[in-house]
């Protein structure tokens, strides 16, 4: 974790802030908001005037379920709850994978603007998520009894996606409302994008970055019909950093490294060479090796995460292999994968008999704009999208609930997470904004 002393106080200044919202006397014009039936309003009246639909949006994007690869039915309740609200949206479809079974249907991120916006530039802040989820499904759970109105602050809500990352897709959408429904950004300021497939290949978000940076790809609808044009100055994603903002994460790579021995009958070992052995001695000197570090990012680190070799346990094994992920910590988003490759090639190359292969070069670390006061900061050690989408913009990190719970069983977070989630995303938003 990087807090700086200032950062750290902006971030404990602005909690009575983020309090004060919650006090229901704060919204004068609460009253007039249809949300919620009459009846549990008058029985519990919300702690801050959105936070009925806040949880009632959550709810309905967690109970449908969306495994990466079939978020059709989570993207359709998107275009329909959008487009109720005043929205244009537009459904990208990414082209057929090969991959796919023949019969699977076609994935498709979700984009949304205000209808007020004009061809005139386009929207300049992005706010975006993904609304795949990893397996298996976990059906939503709160841990009261109750409808969402009456909920309160400390209220646990479990499921998967509860957290990663439908969140981040419910506290930016309410926070978008809100922003527009007060004056404080007009229509033509910003753009909703949900994308699929973050938990696998990230190919929706590279999609939408070939068709916005011109690639190949034809043009999305809007732009045919002349509707849209962008112009991206700043991007907000959002992932589970338990509401600090990002000031980046770890690159990403990977590899698999051979050994190749000789058979032979266990009882002779000198007479043949063991790849399991070989591999075993290199992969605790990998463990052990310096594979670059800096202050921001910390150490690379490795993970052996399969092993495979050997074919009976009276044999000498001629053949191993294991399967390694590495997260960057050193040299830039463009070079930092390539210079661990280099420093892992080097230890392999000192030893007999091992080879790397099928090397993912990946990404090296990714840098976060992170200098907006009011936010402790962080940063973390997964993968997100930020990488995916090329540009010139300013990218932002920042979202409701725990890496740690989020592709757990236990996958959870607080009302007040999502509530805290919406100021967060509104202030970002307007920092972006006047960036
Ligand atoms: C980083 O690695 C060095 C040794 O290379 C070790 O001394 C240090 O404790 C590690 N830092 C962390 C945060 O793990
Ligand atoms: C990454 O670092 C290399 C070497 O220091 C440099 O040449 C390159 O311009 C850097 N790229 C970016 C995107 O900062």
């Amino acid at each position: 974790m990087h807090i700086t002393r200032h950062l750290l106080w902006g971030g404990l200044l602005c909690m009575p802030a983020v309090a004060f919202y919650t006090h229901p006397s704060f919204y004068p014009q609460q009253q007039q908001q249809p949300i919620g039936d009459i009846e549990s309003k008058k029985k519990a009246p919300p702690a801050s005037s959105y936070r009925d639909d806040l949880l009632s949006l959550h709810r309905s994007l967690v109970e449908i379920p969306s495994i990466s690869g079939s978020e059709q039915d989570v993207g359709i309740f998107l275009k329909g709850y959008l487009t109720e609200r005043g929205y244009t949206v537009e459904l990208q479809y990414l082209p057929p994978s090969e991959k796919k079974n023949t019969g699977d249907e076609q994935q498709f991120n979700v984009l949304a603007w205000p209808s007020t916006n004009k061809n005139n530039g386009g929207p300049k802040v992005l706010v975006t998520s993904h609304i795949d989820v990893v397996p298996p499904y976990i059906p939503y759970h709160v841990s009261e009894q109750g409808s969402s109105s009456n909920l309160g602050s400390d209220t646990q809500i479990s499921g998967r996606g509860s957290v990663d990352a439908k969140a981040s897709v419910a506290a930016q959408i309410i926070a978008v409302e809100e922003l527009l429904r007060q004056d404080d950004v007009s229509g033509e300021d910003v753009m909703l994008l949900f994308v699929v497939s973050e938990e696998t290949d990230g190919g929706g978000m590279k999609h939408f970055s070939s068709v916005y940076n011109n690639n190949n790809n034809s043009p999305p609808t809007s732009h045919k019909d002349g509707g849209l044009l962008l112009e991206i100055k700043a991007a907000i994603f959002g992932e589970p950093t338990e509401n600090k903002l990002a000031c980046g994460h770890k690159g990403h790579a990977g590899g698999t490294v051979l050994a190749h021995g000789k058979a032979g009958h266990s009882g002779y070992p000198w007479l043949g060479r063991s790849a399991t052995e070989i591999l075993m001695r290199a992969m605790v000197d990998l463990l052990d090796a310096d594979l670059g570090s800096s202050e921001r990012f910390g150490n690379t680190t490795v993970n052996v995460g399969v092993i495979q070799g050997g074919v009976a346990a009276n044999v000498i094994p001629k053949e191993a292999s294991a399967r390694l992920a590495i997260r960057v910590a050193v040299g830039n988003q463009t070079d930092g994968a390539d210079i661990v490759r280099q420093k892992v090639q080097k230890l392999l190359e000192g030893k007999e008999g091992l080879e790397l292969t099928n090397w993912m070069n990946g990404y090296g670390p990714v840098e976060c704009y992170c200098e907006v006061e009011g936010f402790e900061t962080m940063i973390a050690n997964y993968g997100t999208d930020v990488p995916n989408l090329e540009g010139g913009h300013r990218s932002y990190l920042y979202g409701p609930g725990s890496i740690l719970v989020a592709h757990g069983d236990d996958e959870a977070l607080r009302v007040k997470d999502l509530e805290e989630a919406v100021e967060g995303y509104k202030k970002l938003i307007l920092h972006a904004l006047e960036a």
